[in-house]
């Protein structure tokens, strides 16, 4: 059954149509690859998904309920959502390990995160997060003396810490090695397992590597949808996507 669920999703701004129609169904558990050009409406789907835009028309469901036209506060609240925004955003004056502890804390309270944040099961639970994004001997220092991959991975810690049901990653491995990639890769195949993921990626081997489902964006329709095999082997988005990303 579909838990995340877009019904004829639009939106314009100033009259122009960034998104059009987009019918799209997510399982629980799931990793969706969104991929397409520039400008093809991929972040503002997920800017959808997090109230920081309103559609026009249509409407983003999760488990039947519509949570679109709401307030990015009121979706916060919900618990649910957690969001990577596209490039780092970390605390540079705040260690590792305190990036994590006020990613925990939520927005909830700022109290409740002092006088509970150094509890044990915390601490424990938090340097498990430290050890999967590989960042376990880096945890007392300053997110200015990582590598940008390392920060992207911080980032991404921050958003498990916040233990959502739904991850969303806005190019997650933009900037990365081709290693930090691959091992961008194994963390969210590995460690989001009980995780409805949704990643919005350029890297074409990276999407192999973790995708079971692709849907392809172009003006702000989909324009196919299948498995990587399928999508690369796609006429239509070899023409709009594929090529033109070769002769770049
Ligand atoms: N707040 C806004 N006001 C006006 N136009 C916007 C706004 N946000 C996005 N757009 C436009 O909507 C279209 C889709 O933008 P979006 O950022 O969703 O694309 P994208 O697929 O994420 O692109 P990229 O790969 O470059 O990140 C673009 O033409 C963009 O200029
Ligand atoms: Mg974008």
């Amino acid at each position: 059954m579909s838990y995340l669920e877009f019904k004829d999703l639009t939106v314009e701004f100033n009259g122009f149509r960034a998104v059009n129609g987009i019918n799209l169904s997510i399982d629980k558990g799931e990793i969706r690859v969104i991929i397409g050009p520039n400008g093809a409406g991929k972040t503002t789907i997920i800017d959808m998904i997090t109230g920081k835009t309103q559609p026009t028309y249509g409407a983003v469901l999760l488990d039947n309920q519509i949570i679109s036209g709401k307030r990015p506060y009121q979706v916060a609240n919900l618990n649910k959502i957690g969001r990577k925004f596209q490039g780092p955003n970390v605390f540079d004056y705040m260690t590792v390990y305190e990036n994590l502890e006020v990613a925990y804390g939520g927005y909830t309270s700022l109290l409740k995160t002092i006088l509970y944040r150094r509890k044990p099961e915390i601490v424990e639970e938090l340097d498990e997060i430290l050890k999967q994004i590989n960042l376990y001997e880096q945890k007392d220092e300053y997110p200015l003396y990582l590598s940008h991959g390392q920060r992207q991975w911080l980032e991404i810690g921050m958003v498990l810490a916040q233990k959502p049901e739904i991850i969303t990653l806005d190019e997650p491995t933009a900037g990365m090695s081709v290693e930090e990639t691959f091992k961008t890769g194994e963390l969210i195949k590995t460690i989001m397992k009980d995780k409805t993921v949704i990643v919005i990626e350029h890297d074409i081997d990276f999407v192999k590597q973790i995708a079971s489902t692709i849907t392809v964006l172009n003006q702000g329709e989909i324009l196919a949808e299948g498995t990587y095999d399928e999508i690369t082997n796609n006429p239509e988005v070899i023409k709009v996507y594929l090529k033109s990303d070769d002769e770049d």
